[in-house]
């Protein structure tokens, strides 16, 4: 059997994500209820070397990207050694992390000498008080203080992921474009996905209809350059060599080249976003299972990955909220 994984629809899955914790120290409307009361029991977060070892066994059927999330994967204690022994895997050449930025301060260096490759960051406005309505947490300086020590620890082309909220900060993307090209990030925007009972409340904004202006003000050209190994298609100055990224979930999915599942911090793996189906390996791991019963279960999971989400059709489906997979 060819060791790679391929699904029913004949897509090839190289790419995992990873949440090491559902906790974050923020609350962002369109992830996680102010109140949010349903965390994992610690008693069922994967320990560092569970998850190291369903890394492993991914990366032996072909997985060379890994991406670790959360909730804020900051917060999970021991994370740079984590980062370092998925780094030190055979055949995982591309390891990133997307996080809120909050602790990039003081962690930036650390996960940069563990391994870690690349860097996103979450950041919805420039301005201190429309940050703190969408995080519940005037956390702005936090943030912009984690990009500088970003940078300073030798991480290129970090990324800002912003979801542009309609009424709320829709007008802060051209400030944010500004922002971005001053210092050298790419700038994505993210269509929000109703996920849990907070999305389906939360207005995103259509991405497609703001392209031909994005595009006119700034000078951007396709660009086909490969940014990473997400969804995201791109836009890029020639001029100033700002780059723009765009997530459109909605207005255009993308779920006919989808080559991702994720494992969340309780041991599920979850095979689209958008949809429930999922396969359960803690259980697995902690009745001692051999790697060869490991791989079979991963092999099963990936034979049920739904064809795409239906977000559209269905937006009530998906009660977990985005903390639980990081996105
Ligand atoms: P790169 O490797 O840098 O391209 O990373 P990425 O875009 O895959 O990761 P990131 O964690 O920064 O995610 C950015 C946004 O894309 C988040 O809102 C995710 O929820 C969304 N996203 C990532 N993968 C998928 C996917 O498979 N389906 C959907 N619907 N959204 C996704
Ligand atoms: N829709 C779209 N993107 C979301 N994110 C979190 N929740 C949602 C949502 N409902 C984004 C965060 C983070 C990334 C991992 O997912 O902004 O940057
Ligand atoms: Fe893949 Fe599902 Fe995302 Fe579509 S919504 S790209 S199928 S994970």
């Amino acid at each position: 059997a060819s060791p790679v994984l391929s699904d029913p629809f004949g897509r090839t899955v190289d790419y995992l994500r990873v949440s090491v914790t559902d906790r974050c120290d923020l609350r962002c409307s369109y992830c996680m209820p102010r109140r949010f009361r349903g965390f994992e029991q610690p008693e069922h977060w994967l320990t560092l070397d569970e998850i190291t070892r369903v890394v492993a066994a991914f990366s032996r059927m072909g997985t060379r990207r890994v991406r670790l999330t959360g909730g804020e994967p900051l917060l999970r204690k021991g994370l740079p050694m984590l980062a370092a022994g998925i780094a030190a895997l055979p055949g995982i050449d591309d390891l990133s992390l997307t996080t809120n930025g909050t602790q990039l301060g003081r962690q930036a260096m650390l996960l940069r000498s563990a391994g870690v490759q690349r860097l996103n960051v979450s950041l919805d406005s420039l301005r201190h008080d429309c940050v703190q309505h969408i995080t519940g947490n005037d956390c702005l300086d936090h943030v912009l203080d984690g990009l500088r020590a970003a940078q300073r620890a030798g991480f290129e082309r970090i990324k800002i992921n912003m979801v542009p909220i309609a009424g709320v900060n829709e007008h802060d993307i051209e400030p944010m474009v500004a922002f971005c090209m001053e210092h050298g990030f790419v700038l994505r925007l993210i269509e929000a996905m109703p996920v849990g009972e907070n999305g389906r409340n939360t207005q995103g904004v259509p991405l497609l209809p703001l392209l031909d202006d994005l595009q006119q003000r700034f000078g951007l050209v396709r660009c086909t350059v490969p940014m990473g190994g997400g969804p995201a298609r791109y836009w890029t100055s020639p001029g100033t060599g700002f780059t723009l990224g765009l997530i459109t979930p909605l207005s255009q999915h993308f779920c006919d080249t989808c080559n991702r599942v994720r494992l969340s911090v309780d041991g599920t793996l979850y095979l689209c976003l958008g949809q429930e189906d999922k396969v359960e390996l803690r259980q697995l791991l902690r009745a001692g299972c051999s790697d060869a019963e490991l791989e079979q279960a991963i092999r099963q999971a990936i034979a049920r990955k739904p064809e795409r989400h239906d977000f559209l059709a269905r937006p009530e489906k998906i009660v977990r909220f985005m903390s639980m997979t990081g996105g």
